[in-house]
């Protein structure tokens, strides 16, 4: 079944990890969304509610506690290259070249394609991501948003039905950051890919996304709020900075996370009053 309004599902995804007591404990419980083929979307919430367990499940990377994510009709079973992922830190093989690192996942994707077809798809997405001359050389000769290029080149080479961005952009500066975003924005637009990106910079939440789902604190974090983007593609910078309804849009963002920090500490002082009122009861 082929249904391109739901073509990533994701149902009552639940994960549980153990902590040091032994008990499971749900990190994310219940957590639901439907995304249409072709969406990006991104995804913030506080540090440690749950995102990146999210989009390890998602990958195939995390064992899923219970629920399931369907892509495309289908329920995954694993990792793939039908969905690639990013993450914070490049992680290149550091005896390759960026040549080399993206024809890794090229070969194991396309093993019938000739050389020669194989060495244009390396090319092709290495020059995409702004690196034409730098293919021969080693992660080591690279600057980190040079590294996060060639990873970005090596996922999309995969062809993804997914991609799965994780704080792609969160350790570069601004400047970087900035044209990076472009870079991904602009291979987007060309090839449609439905894209997840975590982020804990709202601005790029909003300038990289068709929606923005907002997560719960966890335990038990679960999709809050999903707002809807008004701007058009291709994206400019400039038109969204300018659009009448940015400052608004970030505003609900900010509060949605005030909001969630709020609830955090109005816990956290409940449970520190129950506390003292059984160290009372004991005195
Ligand atoms: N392998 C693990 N074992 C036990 N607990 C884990 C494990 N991995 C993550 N957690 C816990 O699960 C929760 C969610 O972690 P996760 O990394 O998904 O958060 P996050 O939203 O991506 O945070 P950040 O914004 O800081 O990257 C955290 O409380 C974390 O401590
Ligand atoms: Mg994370």
């Amino acid at each position: 079944m082929h249904n391109d309004d739901r073509y990533l599902e994701i149902v009552n995804l639940v994960k549980a990890y153990p902590n040091p007591y032994g008990d499971d404990i749900k990190v994310v419980d219940g957590f639901n969304l439907m995304i249409a083929k072709g969406e990006v979307f991104s995804v913030i919430g506080h540090s440690g509610c749950g995102k990146s367990t999210v989009l390890t499940m998602t990958a195939g990377l995390n064992d899923i506690t219970a629920g399931n994510v369907v892509v495309d009709g289908k329920e995954i079973v694993g990792s793939g290259p039908d969905r690639a992922v990013v993450f914070q830190a490049p992680c290149l093989l550091p005896w390759m070249t960026a040549y080399g690192n993206v024809m890794l996942g090229v070969n194991r994707v396309y093993p019938h394609a000739t050389k020669a077809e194989r060495d244009d798809l390396v090319c092709y997405y290495l020059s995409r991501v702004g690196l034409s001359d730098a293919m021969r050389k080693y992660p080591r000769e690279l600057s980190g948003g040079m590294q996060q290029r060639v990873g970005i080149a090596r996922a999309l080479a995969l062809h993804p039905k997914l991609l799965l961005l994780d704080e792609p952009f969160g350790r570069l500066d601004s400047l970087t950051r900035m044209e990076l975003q472009d870079v991904v924005l602009e291979l987007l637009d060309r090839e449609k890919i439905t894209t997840m990106v975590i982020t804990h910079d709202v601005d790029e939440a909003i300038y990289m996304a068709d929606k923005v789902v907002m997560m719960t604190n966890g335990p038990g974090a679960k999709v809050g709020q999903v707002l809807e983007l008004p701007f058009g593609r291709p994206r400019v910078r400039a038109e969204v900075l300018e659009h009448p309804e940015y400052y608004n849009l970030r505003g609900q963002l900010i509060g949605f996370l005030e909001e969630q920090e709020h609830e955090k500490e109005a816990a956290k002082n409940e449970a520190d009053e129950s506390a003292n009122d059984r160290k009372d009861a004991a005195a």
